[in-house]
């Protein structure tokens, strides 16, 4: 069972979890962070966590799924000192902490697709949403959430998307203890996000590589309306993507979906 008593217990940064703030339910923890952050004055490492959600946001206007008692849903709060072209980096930086705690603590082989789907053995395990206010000095505030299938059975997915997703538990066939398992992704994102701030994005960007399945890879990648397919080459400096078409072209994609295509 999560609880404030539990999770004050594995917390242990100097920035990510100085604070923790937990609700039983709630809207969505993006929208409660980002709440927090206009009352508060130094909001950065307050992290907000919910047991379940009536309103979990995904990427693309989509809805996140957040029953009660298996998952993870969370929002930490960043304010780096970055322009805003570069929060991505942030989302970078929390894939690379979600995908190497799950490698550590369930033992089994996360991968990073572009730009933040958490897959185990080819299927979605977590994503990530960010969200940010700006301001004439730059970012004001950065929502970064984080939502993990950790112990929910395949019976709770809606069938539409039962073959493209999956659980931790489902993959490694074991238990995961959630409030454990957070205090190991807290510790990750710490030491990620103190890569960033050292001014050293080539050394993230090299662990995301060494973590992705998405770079060397044919993909299509879709965009609002548009549709890139060709091969993926790499992520520049802000954390976007690079596509080199049949044409020789390269294209360099901020968003969309990406799907890997098989040879
Ligand atoms: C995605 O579409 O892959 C991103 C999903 C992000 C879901 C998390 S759950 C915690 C936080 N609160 C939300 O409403 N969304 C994010």
């Amino acid at each position: 069972m999560l609880s404030k008593e539990r999770l004050e217990s594995v917390r242990n940064g100097e920035i990510i979890g100085t604070e923790i703030l937990f609700l039983d339910s709630t809207t969505s923890t993006n929208d409660v962070a980002m709440e927090t952050a206009r009352k508060r004055e130094k909001p950065e490492g307050i992290v907000v966590i919910a047991d379940s959600q009536t309103h979990g946001k995904g990427r693309l206007g989509r809805k996140w799924l957040s029953p009660p008692g298996v998952n993870l849903y969370f929002t930490v709060l960043l304010k780096p000192p970055f322009s805003p072209p570069e929060a991505q980096l942030a989302t970078l930086a929390a894939a690379v902490a979600v995908a190497t705690a799950v490698r550590e603590f369930a033992g089994i082989k996360a991968e990073i697709k572009w730009p933040n789907d958490i897959l185990v053995n080819g299927k979605k395990t977590g994503g990530i949403l960010l969200e940010m206010k700006t301001g004439r000095s730059g970012i004001n505030i950065l929502c970064i959430g984080i939502g993990i299938n950790v112990n929910m059975s395949m019976d709770e997915l809606p069938e539409d998307i039962r073959s493209l997703s999956t659980s931790l538990k489902t993959e490694s066939g074991s238990h995961i203890d959630r409030a454990e398992f957070l205090g190991c992704i807290l510790a990750e994102m710490e030491r990620t996000y103190k890569i960033l701030l050292n001014d050293d994005k080539r050394a993230l960007i090299n662990e995301w590589i060494h973590l992705n399945c998405t770079v060397g890879n044919k993909v299509t990648v879709k965009c609002h309306d548009k549709v890139v397919t060709g091969t993926a080459e790499g992520i520049n400096d802000y954390g976007e993507l690079i596509v080199r078409l049949s044409s020789g072209r390269l294209e360099t994609l901020s968003a969309g979906d990406v799907t890997i295509l098989k040879d």
